[in-house]
């Protein structure tokens, strides 16, 4: 298994291009089956998680070709296996969004039950109510979800919230399932994420009629069929957000290309009440700081408020702030498999149910670390920029399934970030710990 073995601190300096979103390219693939004939999605992240969305819809009966351009070129023309093996789903959670597209234009489909993960026990009943809501028979059996519509499915209101606010790709599903049902749908408590709206763009270009875009009420009139379109996915705010948080704990400079800051409203706002200075540039942003980390309070909310998949970088750049911080997530209540490592870095944070406490510290050091999801890792690496010291991070096949070539990226404007095999690591990493006692 790779690790990645980072040197630090350093100043981060330069210029990096932000990828196309992989959680906008995730549902908008899975939108490509429901027209018949050949959709292109550009500007398409070259990620693991996409890597296993291809094997998905492969599966189904597309033919799928890479281009060297980061396009995808989907041809939808065969779905003969409406079937979401258990061996995918259980790689990647986001194959549960087949299942609308699946339903609306195969009007049967079996996906295997997606479990819980790291960062929460992650439901999908919410989808599946939607669904249910436009007229789809549906049962869980031996693991799977099997669901039909054999009459097709019917528009009507639909009310999407849960417990925890909107769901994304609940939102997705049900949505992509209503542009073929027959009639009117509207869904109301809609996620707002860029990504859905992302994913309604390209929808209408395939000749869906949604209106709402961007809205927690989306109107869709139901079509009788769709074609193929072409796409280019929104640049990524969360790997955006990510190299902001990793310019600031560096107290370094970074120029964002092809970075949407209208997206990024309560990350942009936040990153300068801590004291960091984000300027708006041609084609996207200059991301600074010179003074010191100030603390903040920060509470993780769906669209437009702040994100989740930010909220464990945050921590890693509060822990060096000078006071005290709050953050609470109400998103994913148990999302802090990261609180752990970061300590074993020397941050001081301490966890009140689904709170976390940061007391600022002086200075952050380098530790072996165990990577646990794929935002967890990304704030390791963060935060190992600024320690002292070596850190190793364990487990970076987590951070391979959303940052391209990360440590590229970082190295180019002054990271030392070295990727290796761990049995090579644990050789050399002996005489250190040695040298430390
Ligand atoms: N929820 C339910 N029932 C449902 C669906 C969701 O109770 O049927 C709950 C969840 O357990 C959670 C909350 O609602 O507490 C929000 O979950 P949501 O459904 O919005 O999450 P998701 O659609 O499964 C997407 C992203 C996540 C991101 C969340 C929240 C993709 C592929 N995944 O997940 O991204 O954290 O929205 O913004 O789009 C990541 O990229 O690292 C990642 C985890």
């Amino acid at each position: 298994m790779d690790i990645f073995r980072i040197e630090g601190p350093v100043k981060l300096n330069g210029s990096i291009s932000v990828n196309g979103s992989k959680n906008a390219t995730l549902p908008i693939m899975a939108a490509a089956i429901l027209a018949p004939g050949v959709s292109t999605i550009s500007n398409a992240p070259d990620l693991a998680d996409i890597s296993v969305c291809i094997k998905l819809l492969s599966e189904l009966g597309c033919k799928i070709e890479r281009t060297d351009n980061n396009a995808i070129r989907i041809d939808a023309s065969v779905i003969d296996n409406p079937v979401g093996d258990y061996e995918i789903v259980r790689k990647m959670r986001a194959s549960i969004c087949i299942l609308g597209p699946l339903l609306a234009r195969c009007r049967k489909a079996a996906v295997s039950m997606p479990g819980g993960c790291s960062i929460g026990l992650r439901p999908v009943d919410i989808h599946l109510r939607g669904l249910q809501q436009l007229g789809a028979k549906i049962k869980l059996e031996n693991g799977y979800i099997i669901a039909e519509a054999p009459q097709g499915l019917i528009g009507t209101e639909i009310f999407l919230g849960g417990p925890f606010g909107s769901t994304v790709l609940g939102t997705a599903n049900v949505l992509m399932a209503a542009t073929l049902a027959k009639g009117k749908t509207v869904i109301e408590s809609a996620a707002c994420e860029p990504e859905v709206s992302d994913l309604a763009n390209f929808l209408n270009k395939m000749g869906a009629k949604i209106s709402g875009i961007g809205s927690p009420r989306l109107v869709i009139e139901g079509v009788k069929q769709l074609h193929p379109a072409n796409h280019s996915v929104i640049p990524d705010r969360i790997e955006a957000g990510t190299f902001m948080t990793a310019a600031a704990i560096t107290a370094g400079t970074l120029h964002l290309c092809n970075c949407r800051l209208e997206d990024m409203m309560a990350v942009v706002d936040k990153l300068r009440s801590i004291g960091v200075d984000v300027a708006a540039a041609d084609d996207g942003c200059v991301v600074s700081r010179t003074g010191p980390l100030k603390p903040a309070d920060i509470t993780t909310q769906p669209y437009p408020g702040f994100p989740t998949d930010l909220q464990a970088q945050f921590m890693a750049l509060l822990a060096l702030a000078e006071g005290n911080s709050i953050i609470v997530e109400k998103v994913f209540p148990d999302r802090y498999m990261h609180v752990a490592e970061l300590n074993r870095m020397a941050a001081n944070l301490r966890k009140e149910g689904s709170t976390i406490l940061i007391c600022g510290a002086e200075k952050l050091m380098g530790a072996p670390v165990m990577a646990s999801d794929l935002r967890a890792s990304a704030a390791l690496v963060v935060a190992a920029l600024a320690a002292e010291g070596l850190t190793i991070v364990h487990r970076v096949y987590h951070i391979d399934r959303g940052y391209e070539k990360i440590e590229h990226r970082l190295n180019q404007v002054g990271a030392k970030i070295y990727r290796e095999n761990d049995s090579e690591t644990s050789k050399s990493l002996l005489p250190a710990l040695a040298a430390n006692d």
